[in-house]
């Protein structure tokens, strides 16, 4: 079967990166088609230099990375650097990224790419706030029928928010944004954090990528490290959740992960409960069925192939 083709909306951010680097490092399953860059967890000047460091580290700089929307669509920006840093990539000093950065905005390359491909034959894969998503939406409705799958990261409903009481963070940055693309019809598929904090690091894991003994394996291994200490003072865990690499280890290896399919809506009227995925996961609304929300992953076999794969770069 042909690699599907991808467009990477990102926010690096440690588990971007990660999720970045998985992807790369897959060619027989995903064909990168570009990146683009998105503000969420440090501005967007960061998360596109960002994403060119990670490109560089995995040795593919002709990737082409875009830089997107700066701040949400209506609200202004809430961002994370007390969970990934100053730079959005603490844990391992980095270079100047040895590539450009495209002059075309992200959100035009989506578009562009969108009506250039066969209808149906792209997947987009967010893993920051959805904001680039919904404005190229918003600006060239035509090509919301033309996604072939939208897998993204973010939400949680049992495992409540990570921001807030009640939101996760990429939803909540920009809750407009998600309700737009949450309501878009493209056939969606969600990792929350009902799944992705079940997919988490150890010592050991951490240990596994420094083993490698290449550049890759000891960025891995001390961005995770980096990571990890936010979420074991916050949750007591044993290691941080890996989120973003959720959404590629799904597009190689789907059956490592099960959810159902249902309606999610998402709170945008209240500042309470503003960014809230309220996830119909008991069936108790007719409310049109318009995502795959994940409960479950097979937690070795996501880290197995996270190894296995970004050993090869
Ligand atoms: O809540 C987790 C999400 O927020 C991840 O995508 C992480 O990178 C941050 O963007
Ligand atoms: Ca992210």
């Amino acid at each position: 079967m042909s690699p599907r083709k991808i467009i990477i909306d990102t926010d690096p951010g440690q588990d971007d990166a990660v999720a970045i680097l998985l992807a790369l490092a897959s060619p027989e399953d995903v064909e990168v088609l570009g990146i683009t860059a998105v503000a969420g967890n440090v501005p967007l000047a960061l998360t596109q230099r960002n994403a060119r460091i990670v490109c560089a580290l995995a040795g593919r700089t002709g990737v082409p990375v875009f830089a997107g929307c700066d701040a949400p669509l209506e609200r202004s920006l809430v961002t994370a650097e007390h969970v990934h840093g100053k730079t959005g990539l603490d844990g391992v000093p980095v270079d100047e990224p040895d590539m450009p950065l495209m002059e075309r905005h992200g959100v035009d390359f989506i578009i562009e790419t969108l009506r250039a491909e066969p209808e149906g034959s792209v997947t987009l894969c967010p893993i920051g706030p959805l904001t680039n998503i919904a404005a190229a939406f918003r600006r060239a409705p035509d090509i919301v029928e033309r996604v072939g799958e939208i897998v993204l990261m973010g939400g949680a409903y049992f495992e409540v928010g990570n921001i807030t009481p009640a939101a996760e963070f990429n939803i909540y940055v920009d809750p407009e944004a998600a309700a737009e693309v949450f309501g878009a019809g493209v056939p969606l598929t969600v990792m929350p954090l009902d799944v992705t904090h079940k997919a988490l690091t150890s010592k050991e894991i951490v240990e596994g990528f420094a083993a490698m003994g290449t550049e890759v394996g000891r960025a891995v291994a001390a961005w995770t490290d980096f990571f990890e200490r936010f979420d074991m003072a916050k949750y007591g865990s044993a290691g941080a959740p890996l989120h973003d690499p959720c959404t590629i280890a799904y597009l190689i290896e789907p059956g490592l992960f099960s959810g159902r399919h249902i309606n999610v809506e998402i709170e945008t009227g209240s500042e309470l409960t503003r960014g809230m995925t309220v996830a119909d996961w008991w069936g108790v609304t007719d409310r049109p069925k318009n995502a795959t929300f994940m409960g479950s992953v097979d937690r070795d076999g996501y880290f197995r192939l996270i190894h296995e794969r970004l050993a090869r770069l």
